[in-house]
């Protein structure tokens, strides 16, 4: 009922000739892979080579962050109209990273994702627990304010256009990703929690992606799992192979 997503988040790599380079490696690798919904997120700088190359692949593509305002005076910053006029079709919002480095708070999480939905971008928003609340056991406090705040009047029609992506703090580029079960665990008790603001018909089609550390080893087992909608795949993504594996866990 839910297609899966496999996005690739390249975060700070890739110049616009490297990203032309990966997608005409990739491409040949994956044709005829129609069954999941398959997304690249470039830098801002290169999105529009690789948007030009990927033209006709039915591949989407889209930024790693966005402001909220549609203009205005926000020095180095980027709006959703803007990646829309460049043909971006995704955003990720309130990735821990841009949490952890750049302080990104849950109420800016929330206004990105409703001026992206505004702008008619699809967005995949970031939630989380780190290392320290896990083992404290506070992951379930910590996740339903972050599900909480992130749904803040957002419209349940508009479901099918953004998806939670899990990706546990202590799992992001440490090479030990989250158990298939665990994981899964923790995707029924988002839908529970998103269930409280969107209802749960609409609950039940939000698609809620994995990701930390998924490799094309740990691919299969954990997209399998029907609570489990896709990954969001960081340095497994900026290898054409590696990436193209995962996508035909
Ligand atoms: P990773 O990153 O796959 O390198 O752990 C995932 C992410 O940060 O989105």
């Amino acid at each position: 009922m839910r297609k899966k997503l496999i996005a690739a988040n390249w975060k700070m790599h890739k110049t616009p000739r490297e990203a032309a380079a990966f997608v005409h490696d990739f491409i040949p690798l994956i044709s005829r892979h129609d069954r999941d919904e398959i997304a690249i997120l470039p830098p801002f700088i290169s999105l529009s080579p690789t948007i030009d190359a990927l033209r006709g692949t039915g591949i989407a593509v889209g930024a790693q962050n966005m402001h909220w305002q549609k203009e205005g005076a926000f020095t180095g910053e980027i709006s959703a109209a803007m990646l829309i006029a460049i043909g971006c079709q995704q955003v990720i919002i309130g990735h821990s990273e841009r949490r952890q480095y750049f302080g990104e708070t849950d109420i800016e999480v929330n206004r990105k994702l409703r001026s992206a939905l505004q702008g008619k971008l699809k967005a995949i928003v970031c939630i989380g627990e780190s290392f320290q609340e896990r083992e404290s056991g506070l992951t379930e406090r910590v996740l339903s304010r972050q599900v909480a705040a992130t749904l803040g009047q957002i419209c349940c029609a508009d479901v099918e256009n953004f998806c939670l992506a899990y990706e546990p703090l202590w799992a992001i580029g440490t090479g030990k990703a989250a158990t298939p079960e665990m994981a899964a665990e923790t995707h029924s008790f988002i839908r529970q929690e998103a269930a409280r603001t969107l209802g749960d018909p609409a609950a039940a089609r939000l698609r809620i992606l994995y990701g930390g550390s998924v490799k094309p080893e740990s691919a299969t087992a954990l997209i399998s799992k029907e609570e489990i909608d896709g990954a969001l795949v960081g340095s497994a993504s900026l290898d054409p192979e590696s990436f193209a594996r995962i996508v035909k866990w």
